[in-house]
């Protein structure tokens, strides 16, 4: 069974958020799909839906904190609200695009964790990393676990090299099964992987060792691509 996951990022309105999750709860349920689906709305969406039953809403983002003065942020008082227990931690535009640092990730990780959250934890490498061999990137990869607790039980791990989100070039096989069999020999939990996965080539991907689910940005936002998606991994 495989774990498939949409993350919006700063895509559809309250009203198109509803909507898409309204129409795949109904796919789900008259599909008897059992495959695991998660979306990562906007914050201001998180309320729309609050009661669906056959997949798993979670937040994009959130402080480490309840509440308090953090101007900009929201925290477990406001997701909480909305019965919210999945976040994304370490994706790679809160590290290379909002500068989120490996120490302010890892705090972030063990707020969360300490309060059972399902935490889906990203991590990948930039192209010169990756043109610098499979020795490197990996090392890179491992430095993003620093401060993070891998045999915590609530974690899905997210493979997304940072070259392959959003344009359109999705890593090679190859590449994924060895960056994929390096980190599940050190951390078995179950790892997805995310980078320009599409209605086309979600299956081959899901079928391939050591992967066992997508994470999907562009290719997940237009609601017929996404059931396409989800039908393809059954
Ligand atoms: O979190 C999903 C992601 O970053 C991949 O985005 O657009 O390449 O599917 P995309």
């Amino acid at each position: 069974m495989a774990i498939i996951a949409s993350n919006f990022k700063t895509n559809h309105t309250r009203k198109s958020t509803a909507d898409f999750i309204n129409n795949v709860n109904d796919f789900l349920n008259t599909n008897s799909i059992s495959e695991d689906v998660y979306v990562f709305p906007t914050a201001t969406s998180l309320d729309t839906f609050a009661t669906v039953s056959n997949l798993t809403l979670g937040a994009q983002n959130a402080y480490a904190t309840a509440n308090g003065s953090f101007t900009g942020e929201i925290g477990t008082e406001q997701l909480d609200e909305f019965g919210i227990k999945t976040i994304l931690i370490g994706h790679s535009e809160r590290r290379h695009v909002l500068n989120e640092s490996q120490e302010e990730i890892a705090k972030k990780f063990s707020f969360y964790s300490e309060l059972g959250y399902k935490v889906i934890y990203c991590i990948g490498e930039p192209l010169e990393v990756k043109e610098q061999g499979l020795e490197q990137t990996l090392e890179y990869i491992y430095e993003q676990f620093v401060g993070i607790d891998t045999n915590y039980e609530n974690l899905i791990l997210a493979y997304e090299p940072v070259w392959a989100i959003g344009t359109g070039v999705t890593a090679t096989n190859e590449d994924i099964k060895s960056v994929h069999s390096a980190i599940k020999a050190r951390i078995a939990k179950p790892l997805l992987y995310g980078g320009s996965v599409k209605v086309a080539n979600v299956r081959e991907i899901c079928s391939l060792d050591g992967v066992d689910g997508a994470l999907i940005g562009t290719a997940s936002w237009k609601v017929e691509d996404f059931k396409q998606i989800i039908e393809n991994t059954k």
